[in-house]
């Protein structure tokens, strides 16, 4: 019984403390993007200088230019676009694609998302850790949602032949995104090519190529 109670409490203290870390101490801390203090996260401003337009942000309906090698096109919402999404842990993008256009594999560094296709026909997947690297794919139509787990290596593409749209929720403010190529091939200053030529198994100068590419 004492070992029961004792369970209870435990489980309760790590709900407490699980709970207290999403849960902001004020209504709102809508971000001064421009304040000079640095804290994680963005100060609040003046809860009187607040007005609905700072929990506002216009356009997502509107498609993005996917004329780049990518054939794809991020539209992001996070803090920096909506600063009432300061300290709330959520935030949203829409991603246009054209016809065979991809998202390349990324992950997001401080979130998990929940995607769901508005319009078109994606080839979605994301691999686990070590030493599975199971690689977890499906296909998506309208209407259907995928989640991708936080810090998980994922990717979309157009597979169908008109244009693709999607939404995504994000756990966090501020997502962040390492693009596996830009992250490895792009990293300034780089990253030794003899490294790199080890941990593909290739040569130097198909990495250096590789490098003058990002
Ligand atoms: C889309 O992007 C391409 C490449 O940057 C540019 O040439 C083109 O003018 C853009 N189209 C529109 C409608 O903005
Ligand atoms: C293509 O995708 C990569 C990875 O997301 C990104 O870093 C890059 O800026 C994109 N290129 C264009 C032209 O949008
Ligand atoms: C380096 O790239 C060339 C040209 O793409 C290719 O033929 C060759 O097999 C590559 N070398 C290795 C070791 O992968």
């Amino acid at each position: 019984m004492a070992r029961f109670g004792s369970f209870v409490i435990l489980t309760f203290v790590f709900f407490i403390t699980t709970a207290m870390a999403d849960v902001p101490l004020q209504d709102f801390c809508v971000a001064d993007l421009k304040g000079p203090v640095l804290v994680n996260g963005y100060t609040c401003k003046h809860p009187s200088s607040v007005n609905a337009n700072d929990f506002y942000f216009g356009g997502l309906h509107m498609m993005g230019n996917t004329s780049n090698p990518n054939g794809s096109k991020v539209t992001s919402v996070y803090v920096t676009q909506l600063p009432g999404l300061n300290t709330l842990g959520i935030s949203l993008a829409r991603v246009d694609f054209a016809p065979r256009g991809i998202n390349p594999p990324h992950t997001h560094p401080r979130a998990s998302e929940i995607m769901t296709v508005l319009e078109g026909t994606l080839e979605v997947g994301f691999i686990t850790s070590n030493p599975e690297n199971r690689h977890i794919t499906r296909v998506l139509c309208k209407g259907d949602v995928f989640v991708f787990p936080v810090n998980l290596v994922h990717y979309q593409r157009n597979i169908g032949n008109t244009n693709a749209i999607t939404i995504s929720a994000l756990s966090s403010q501020n997502p962040g995104v390492m693009p596996v190529a830009n992250v490895i091939f792009g990293a300034k200053p780089e990253i030794p090519a003899d490294i790199l030529a080890k941990t593909f198994q290739t040569t130097k100068e198909n990495i250096s190529n590789l490098q003058k590419k990002f």
